[in-house]
């Protein structure tokens, strides 16, 4: 059931992501002979393209892209790829892909392995699977394996009744649910670090650790996606899958093996032990912000509701910071706080680790000289992990200063790090789901958001705009540290 080689069937391959990550991810995994002799690409859209057209926008996404090309074997690579036009409503369509397929298995002596990528509004991604398989798609001997972009719902109800629907066709076993994010080297070296490194793992817990700090901010604003995004907001667009992902792998139990259904089945644990936020705590937990103009990197830029296709009077959120407590035996009394915005003065995701003061710390005389031990995990632009600790001044004062042990590189350009979905795709040709999300993960975490989520909505408009693009966000998330005596570790 491992054999790699499979058709992959793009829907939405005239669209943004396939043109800007699924083509050049395809293209790195053929160059590294991950994909051996034996694959077909199919691309299908409403538009009327012909093969040609296909190939000729895969390599103008390629050149695009930056993909460094060896000129020798792109025609041979180009040759996998097929078109087809298809109505995703309609019955024949389905017929036709399925001919086309079983002549391409045929010409590229392919297994019957099938892969579904759906690159499509959500709203499709019901009925593309139940026409999958009443129209015999999916009826085949070898495998079968649907990969789904998200959004996965927009609250726990949808995304249930999503679930329903696609479960009808593919098992959870065949669903590859995408989180982005854990695709992302230093999102999966989150494990490695805490789990092969005998200087971490028994300090990770309440007894050293003081909270944790996951920040991912973003320059950009909401760019042409105002449709979608003013009726997600970040909560919904980044807390409830990246964030929620990042913490549930920071606060998991070691797996007793490196298994998908190991390691899933921590981080679902991990999850139910978040403490729900109940409608009356949420000012107290919670902050949201939306951002006036301002200036980014030397840019003027328009206010969030001057945005195209928002509401002028939009109450979405655009920044979230929280405070979430994991009730468990390792995590009671820590707080994992975390923020996300768009149009912030950095782009930057990472995560800082505080741990606990000394209990005696000798060299203490007034509150500049202690400086936490800090654990910085780089996950982007740079990649890497900074160790803070304390050595002597050099000025003869007796005196501590904080010295930073600094492992990180830029990752696109210095080390040739792949992108996050040519891993993603990687691993699902290969039947390894441990980076996607299974569907009780997607259910915690649409629970845990939707209180906070709901209590919003019952309040009265919020007071936005509340912070000026180009800034850190409101000030009332340096409240939600600072009432419990922390602050927020810099993103530089
Ligand atoms: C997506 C969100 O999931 O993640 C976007 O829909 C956001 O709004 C993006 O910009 C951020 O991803 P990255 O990889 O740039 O941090």
């Amino acid at each position: 059931r491992n054999e790699t080689s499979c058709t992959i069937v793009i829907f939405g391959a005239t669209g943004d992501l396939a043109k800007r990550k699924l083509f050049p991810s395809i293209y790195n995994l053929f160059a590294k002979g991950e994909l051996g002799p034996n694959f077909a690409v199919i691309g299908a859209a409403r538009r009327n393209w012909s093969h040609e057209t296909l190939r000729e926008n895969v390599k103008k996404s390629l050149d695009e892209s930056k993909t460094e090309i060896n000129e020798d074997h792109l025609d041979d690579f180009l040759a996998h790829f097929h078109y087809i036009s298809l109505d995703v409503t309609s019955k024949e369509s389905y017929q036709n892909l399925n001919r086309l397929i079983n002549d391409l298995e045929g010409e590229f002596n392919i297994p019957c392995n099938r892969m579904f990528y759906l690159a499509m509004a959500p709203q499709f991604f019901g009925p593309i699977a139940s026409y999958l398989k009443s129209e015999g798609l999916t009826n085949e001997t070898g495998w079968n394996r649907l990969m789904i972009e998200k959004p996965f719902g927009h609250d726990l109800p949808s995304a249930r009744q999503l679930n329903n629907e696609i479960r009808e066709a593919f098992r959870e076993d065949e669903i590859y649910r995408i989180d982005h994010y854990l695709g992302k080297e230093m999102v999966q070296n989150i494990e490695v670090i805490r789990f092969a490194n005998a200087i971490f793992e028994p300090l990770w817990n309440n007894r050293h650790i003081s909270n944790i700090q996951i920040t991912s901010s973003e320059t950009l604003g909401v760019e042409e996606r105002g449709g979608y995004y003013d009726k997600s907001g970040a909560l919904r667009d980044m807390v409830q899958n990246h964030m929620l992902q990042m913490v549930a792998l920071l606060a998991m139990e070691p797996p007793i093996r490196l298994t998908t259904e190991e390691i899933r089945s921590e981080k679902i644990k991990a999850l139910r032990a978040l403490r729900p936020v109940s409608g009356d705590q949420v000012d107290e937990y919670f902050v949201r912000g939306q951002y006036g103009p301002g200036n980014v990197k030397g840019n003027e830029v328009p206010g969030y509701r001057s945005e195209p296709n928002v509401d002028p009077d939009s109450n979405t959120e655009t920044f979230v910071a929280g405070k979430l407590l994991i009730d468990n035996f390792r995590w009671a009394g820590v707080p994992f706080y975390i923020r996300t915005g768009k149009r912030m003065a950095e782009k930057s995701t990472k995560i800082a680790i505080q741990f606990k003061e000394m209990p005696m710390n000798l060299y203490y005389k007034t509150d500049e000289d202690v400086h936490p031990n800090l654990l910085v995990i780089h996950i982007q632009p740079e990649e890497g992990i900074s160790l803070i600790l304390n050595g002597e001044k050099l000025d003869l004062s007796g005196q501590t200063t904080p010295v930073k042990l600094d492992y990180a590189h830029t990752s696109t350009d210095k080390l040739n790090t792949p992108e996050a979905y040519e891993k993603l795709l990687n691993d699902a040709i290969k039947g390894d789901a441990t980076n996607f999300t299974h569907w009780d993960e997607v259910a915690l975490s649409w629970k845990y958001v939707d209180e906070i989520f709901n209590a919003w909505q019952q309040k009265k408009a919020a007071q936005f705009p509340n912070y000026e693009a180009g800034s850190l966000g409101p000030k009332e998330s340096e409240h939600l540290l600072a009432q419990d005596g922390f602050h927020w570790w810099p993103l530089d």
